[in-house]
C-alpha cells in the first residue's frame, strides 16, 4: 500500500521534532515596545481601550524601559500627549516638550536601549489631524517643515531613531535632510511608508488622544484596497533616504508585507496596531479566546510573512513568555 506517499503527520508527532523543523522563530529581537508618556509625576492612567496599558509621567516610563530593555527587547517606541495643544502643534517640536523631556530621561536612566519617537502633529494639534489645516484641506507642503522641526528636537533630546507617521508626502525627504544638515547624520527613519486608513487604529486614538475633529485620514493615508501603491509609497521612501519601510496594520496586510519582502532590499518594519491587540484582549475577558495564544500566533505570522521588526503592545510579555520557553 503506497497511498499515501507522503505522511507529513510523521514529522509532527512529537514536541522535538517539531521544533526541528519549525521555519519561523519569533525572537526578542524582533520586539519593539511602544509607551505613551504624559506630563507629570508619578501619573500612570490605564488607557481603557487598551487593557494592560497606560498613559504615564517620566518615571514610570523609565521604570518601563528598564524592563523592556531586562526582557532582552532592543527598542521602545515614545507617543507624547501634550499638556496643550494648538492649530500649529507647536508642543511638538518644543525643547521642554513631553516627548522631548521623556527620551532624556530614558537615555540617563538606561542605557543600550534604542528610543525611537513617532513623529507626527494629529496627538498635537487642536483639530487631530497629521498636518496643518488650511480651510479644512489638509496642506501637505506646509507641514513637511513642522514635522522636520519635530523630528531634528526629538534628535536634539536624544533619541537614536525619528518615525514619521504622518503620511505627507515628501516628508522623509524633508526630514532626512534637516536632520543631516544639523549633524544628525547618523540617526537613522523608520518611515511609516506604507500606512493604511484603518479603523484598527481605534483604541490608541484614545490613548494617545489624537482623534481628528473633523473628517478622516482618507486623503492622506492609504486606501486599504490597494497594494500597488504600497510598493510606489515604499520605493518613494527609500529614494527619500528612509532606513526600514513601515507597513502598518499588520494582520489585515500580510500580503502587503510579503509584497514588499519580495520586492525591496531595507528592513521591513510592521505595526501590530491597538485594535488588534485590543480585540484580542476584548475577547478574553469574553472568555472566548486565549489572548496569549492568539498574540504569539499573529506575531509569528507577521514575521512568516516577512516582517524583520514589529512594533507590538505585547512585546514585553511576549519577550518574558519567549525567555522562559
Ligand atoms: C499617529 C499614529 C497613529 C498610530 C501610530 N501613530 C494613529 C493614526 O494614524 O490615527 C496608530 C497606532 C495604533 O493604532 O496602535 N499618526
Amino acid at each position: 500500500m503506497l497511498f499515501p506517499d507522503y505522511r507529513p503527520r510523521r514529522m509532527r508527532a512529537t514536541p522535538t521534532l517539531r521544533r526541528m523543523i519549525r521555519e519561523t522563530l519569533l525572537s526578542r529581537n524582533d520586539l519593539i515596545q511602544p509607551m505613551f508618556a504624559i506630563p507629570g509625576n508619578k501619573i500612570k492612567k490605564p488607557i481603557e481601550s487598551m487593557p494592560g496599558h497606560f498613559q504615564m509621567s517620566g518615571d514610570y516610563i523609565v521604570e518601563m524601559a528598564k524592563q523592556a530593555k531586562e526582557a532582552g527587547i532592543p527598542a521602545i517606541i515614545l507617543f507624547g500627549i501634550p499638556d496643550k495643544k494648538d492649530p500649529l502643534a507647536t508642543r511638538a517640536y518644543a525643547d521642554d516638550g513631553i516627548v522631548q523631556k521623556t527620551v532624556a530621561k530614558i537615555k540617563d536612566a538606561v542605557s543600550d536601549l534604542t528610543v525611537i519617537t513617532d513623529v507626527c502633529l494629529c496627538g498635537y494639534t487642536d483639530h487631530g489631524h497629521c498636518g496643518v489645516v488650511d480651510n479644512g484641506i489638509i496642506d501637505n507642503d506646509a507641514s513637511l517643515d513642522l514635522l522636520a522641526k519635530v523630528a531634528l528636537s526629538h534628535a536634539k533630546a536624544g533619541a537614536d531613531m525619528v518615525a514619521p507617521s504622518d503620511m505627507m508626502d515628501g516628508r522623509v525627504a524633508e526630514i532626512r535632510q534637516t536632520l543631516d544638515e544639523d549633524g544628525y547624520d547618523h540617526i537613522p527613519v523608520m518611515s511609516y511608508a506604507v500606512k493604511y486608513a484603518s479603523a484598527f487604529y481605534g483604541p490608541f486614538r484614545q490613548a494617545a488622544d489624537s482623534s481628528p475633529q473633523f473628517g478622516d485620514r482618507k486623503t492622506y493615508q492609504m486606501d486599504p484596497a490597494n497594494a500597488m501603491e504600497a510598493i510606489r509609497e515604499a520605493t518613494m521612501d527609500i529614494e527619500e533616504g528612509a532606513d526600514i519601510i513601515m507597513v502598518k496594520p499588520a494582520l489585515a496586510y500580510l500580503d502587503i508585507i510579503l509584497r514588499l519582502k519580495q520586492e525591496i532590499d531595507l528592513p521591513i518594519a510592521a505595526y501590530n496596531v491597538s485594535g488588534e491587540y485590543s480585540i484580542m484582549k476584548a475577547g478574553e475577558m469574553m472568555g472566548w479566546v486565549d489572548a496569549t495564544a492568539l498574540i504569539l500566533e499573529t506575531l509569528t505570522a507577521i514575521k512568516r510573512a516577512g516582517a524583520d521588526m514589529i512594533l507590538t503592545y505585547s512585546a514585553i510579555d511576549v519577550a518574558r513568555a519567549l525567555e522562559a520557553s
